[in-house]
This record gives C-alpha cells, sequence and structure tokens, in this order.
C-alpha cells in the first residue's frame, strides 16, 4: 500500500492543469451503453475509478478501449449481451450503479449488485430505485442484486420526484428514460454540473431532454442514440482544492488551466471572502495567498451550493485562519473522519452531530495520518504541506480513485511530496 512523506512549509508558485472531471465522466461512460455504435469520450481522467468502471462495462460484452496518451475512451455497445453488474466491482465504487439506468435504457434488462455502505455511512440507493420503478421497470431483489425489467423490452416512462435531490439517481433515471417509448419527468433534479454535462452530450447524440440545468427536467423518450462524440468537462472539485491549498499556504501563487470557473456555483463568492488575489479567465483562475486568513464559515448544500466534495479540504484550511469557524454538512452528515487526523497533526478540531468547530491559527506539527476516503485524503496531504516538519499520509490508495498524479502536480508547483511504496 503506498503511502505520502510530505515536507511542509513550501508555498505553491507555478500553473497546474486541471483534469477531466471524474464524476462527470462516469455518466457519460455509462451513456455510452445507450448509443447504436461507438462513442468517443474526451478529457478523461487517468484515475482508478475510471479503470474500475472500465472494467464494469466489459464485463457486459461492450469494447472499452481508453487512449491514456489522448485521455479519449471510446465505448463500442455493439457486442453487448451479458446485462449484469457484479458485486466484486460494484463494492469498489457506488457509481457503478448507474449500469442499473444504461442497461434498462440500452436492453431493458439488468442484474446490478446493490453497492453496500461506504466510508462515511450508509448511503441508499432508495431514490434509484424508486425512481425506475416510476419510469415502469419491475424491480425485485436476489441474493443481494438488484433486478431491473422493461415490460416488453422498454420502459413506458413515468413521473418522480427526487427528495433529497441526489446527482446518482437522476443519472440512473436520465440514462433509464432517454429510449423509453414515453415521456419521462424528473422533479426536483439535481443540477450539478455533472447532470447537466450528461444531458448536453445526450442532446447532441439525439436525446430529446428538455430543461437542462433546472430541477425539472422532461425526457421525451428515442428510438435511438447515435455513435459519435461526448465531451468530458474540467474537474470542479479538483480545482476548488488547488484553490483551497493556494489560500492556505502562506506566498503561494498558482495558475489553474483548463478549468472552468462557471461550474464552481457559489463556491468563488464564498472563496472571495478568504480575500486572496483572485483572478478568473476564461479557462483560467489564477490564486494569491493574502497577508491574513480570514475564519469564513460554510454550509454544504445541493448545486449551486457549496460542495460536500470540498468541505473537508476548507476545515483543514480553516485551522489556519485567523479566529473560530464552522462547516457543516447537510448533505453527508458523517462525513467527517478526517477530524481525528487533524488533531493527531495539532489542529483545534470538535465534532458534534454535522458540524465541525475549528479554532484557528494553529501550529500543524508533522505525523502520521490515515486516509480514510478520497475528499478526508486529500484534506491530510494539504494539512502536512502546511505543517511543520515530516507527514505521513498513508493508504493514500483512496487519493489515487479521484485526484491525478496528485503528487506530481503539486510537486511540480513546489511542494515535496514523495510516493512511498511499502
Ligand atoms: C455524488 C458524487 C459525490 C458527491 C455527491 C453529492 C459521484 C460519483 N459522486 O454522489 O462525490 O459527494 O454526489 O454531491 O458523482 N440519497 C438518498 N437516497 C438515494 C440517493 C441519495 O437518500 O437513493 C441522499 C444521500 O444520502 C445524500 C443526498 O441524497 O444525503 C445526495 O446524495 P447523491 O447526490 O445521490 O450523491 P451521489 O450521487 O451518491
Amino acid at each position: 500500500m503506498d503511502k505520502f512523506v510530505i515536507q511542509g512549509g513550501n508555498p505553491l508558485k507555478g500553473t497546474l492543469p486541471i483534469s477531466g472531471s471524474k464524476n462527470a465522466a462516469l455518466p457519460l461512460m455509462a451513456a455510452g451503453l445507450l448509443a447504436d455504435g461507438p462513442v468517443t469520450i474526451t478529457n478523461i481522467p487517468l484515475l482508478n475509478d475510471i479503470y474500475t468502471f472500465n472494467n464494469v462495462i466489459r464485463v457486459t460484452g461492450t469494447r472499452v478501449e481508453f487512449d491514456e496518451i489522448r485521455k479519449r475512451l471510446i465505448v463500442d455497445p455493439t457486442g453487448l449481451y451479458h446485462y449484469e453488474s457484479p458485486y466484486d466491482l460494484v463494492r469498489k465504487m457506488r457509481a457503478s450503479f448507474y449500469m442499473a439506468g444504461a442497461l434498462l435504457g440500452s436492453v431493458g434488462y439488468a442484474r446490478v449488485s446493490l453497492p453496500g455502505g461506504c466510508a462515511w455511512g450508509p448511503r441508499p440507493v432508495n431514490l434509484h430505485l424508486e425512481g425506475l420503478q416510476a419510469l415502469g421497470a419491475e424491480i425485485s431483489m436476489d441474493q443481494g442484486y438488484v433486478i431491473a425489467k422493461a415490460p416488453n423490452g422498454r420502459l413506458p416512462g413515468g413521473s418522480f420526484e427526487m427528495n433529497p435531490s441526489s446527482v446518482g439517481a437522476t443519472v440512473n433515471l436520465l440514462l433509464a428514460a432517454v429510449r423509453a417509448r414515453g415521456t419521462s419527468v424528473i422533479r426536483n433534479a439535481a443540477m450539478e454540473p455533472d447532470v447537466v454535462n450528461l444531458c448536453e452530450n445526450l442532446n447532441r447524440l439525439g436525446a430529446r431532454i428538455d430543461g437542462t440545468g433546472t430541477s425539472l427536467l422532461t425526457i421525451e423518450g428515442v428510438d435511438s442514440i447515435s455513435s459519435g462524440e461526448m465531451d468530458n468537462i474540467p474537474d470542479r472539485i479538483e480545482t476548488g482544492t488547488f484553490m483551497i491549498a493556494a489560500a492556505m499556504l502562506p506566498g503561494s501563487d498558482i495558475t489553474l488551466k483548463n478549468t472552468m470557473e462557471r461550474d464552481l456555483g457559489t463556491f468563488t463568492e464564498t472563496f472571495s471572502k478568504l480575500q486572496t488575489g483572485l483572478e478568473i479567465g476564461a479557462d483560467t483562475i489564477r490564486v494569491q495567498s493574502g497577508n491574513t486568513l480570514p475564519s469564513v464559515s460554510v454550509e454544504t448544500a445541493i448545486y449551486p451550493g457549496f460542495p460536500t466534495d470540498l468541505q473537508a479540504q476548507w476545515a483543514t484550511m480553516m485551522t489556519q485562519a485567523d479566529g473560530s469557524s464552522t462547516v457543516t454538512d447537510h448533505i453527508y452528515p458523517d462525513r467527517f473522519s478526517y477530524v481525528p487526523e487533524l488533531i493527531r497533526l495539532g489542529a483545534n478540531v470538535t465534532q458534534h452531530d454535522n458540524q465541525a468547530d475549528i479554532i484557528g491559527k494553529s501550529l500543524l506539527k508533522g505525523a502520521s495520518v490515515m486516509s480514510t476516503d478520497l475528499r478526508a485524503s486529500v484534506s491530510l496531504v494539504m494539512a502536512g504541506l502546511v505543517a511543520d516538519g515530516e507527514t505521513e499520509v498513508l493508504r493514500v490508495y483512496h487519493l489515487d480513485r479521484g485526484y491525478e498524479t496528485l503528487e506530481n502536480k503539486l510537486n511540480a508547483v513546489g511542494a515535496d511530496i514523495r510516493r512511498v511504496t511499502e
């Protein structure tokens, strides 16, 4: 298992390229199953979750070719014959459950393992199942697998209201609905850029989705989705992570390129309260750390609100701010496993219910800490960058799921991170 050994104290200076979004790429890959022929998807990040999902898709007989140099993925469902996603792959990555909607939409039958829990508590799929049922699927359970059938091979379509609004369930219902016989309506649909990008790409290949970018999606089923090209968007969470890293490391001045500020929602407005230098270009964002770092409290919300995927990083930054702040997560209330690890480094943080209370300007000192999930891990790396001395972050396989060559990118702008394979 790999670990990172980090020497803290260096500012970040230079240009950092932002990779394609993992969370936006996965729905596009699943959508490839709906097409008549090969679909080429651009800007795919080289991440373990992408390799895992490639294998999930290949189980069905769909051809998947990954051109890692050009970061393009070809998904060709012409040979699709096996309508199943097995437990040993689905348990590695919850988004594999997108295969339920994709297989239902393409062949009218899916046998997909239930994903199970995850590092920050139970993550239900009730909305996915109730939504597919509302679209006309017959759902049954068999030894931990969900079996979903479309009567006569094609879903009739129907209406469903999400409560709460769920990214994953919206994606699954879209995948199931675009090739249904009739029209479907999703109310309180997720408006995250990952969903918007899926709708735009599907519409370009012949789908009829109306209301893209709003919480009311109307999907008129079509007979076919054509082969062609889909474009992935830049990773907004990687963008936000590096913005926060630059703000918390004194003397930093970084320019993020190949990014899209538009997809950050209200994050930029919240970030601007930190009084850093902030310059936004067409596809660049420059952040210069300020002379002081004010404390700013945040509460997560659905898009365009503050993303739950950035709260651990924000809390880590707030350990270096003047004064006290709170970080509250309304989306995933248990997502605070990083708190005890930050405390090991000397942070003054207490957690109760769905909130972390942070008293700022702690002098962090290097120690060994343990990654517990993707976003917790990156925040420990950031804590290591600001800490005095040497920090070891163990189990960085979590990071490899969602951050492309994180240590190389950060080292190129002045960090000192060594990957050690044990
Ligand atoms: C996606 C992202 C994840 C991000 C999350 C919220 C991917 C692969 N993952 O996860 O990084 O943190 O959005 O932005 O894109 N819920 C239910 N029942 C359901 C489904 C969800 O109650 O059937 C609840 C969840 O418990 C949570 C809320 O809905 O409180 C939002 O979750 P959801 O948007 O579904 O997250 P994911 O799609 O799993």
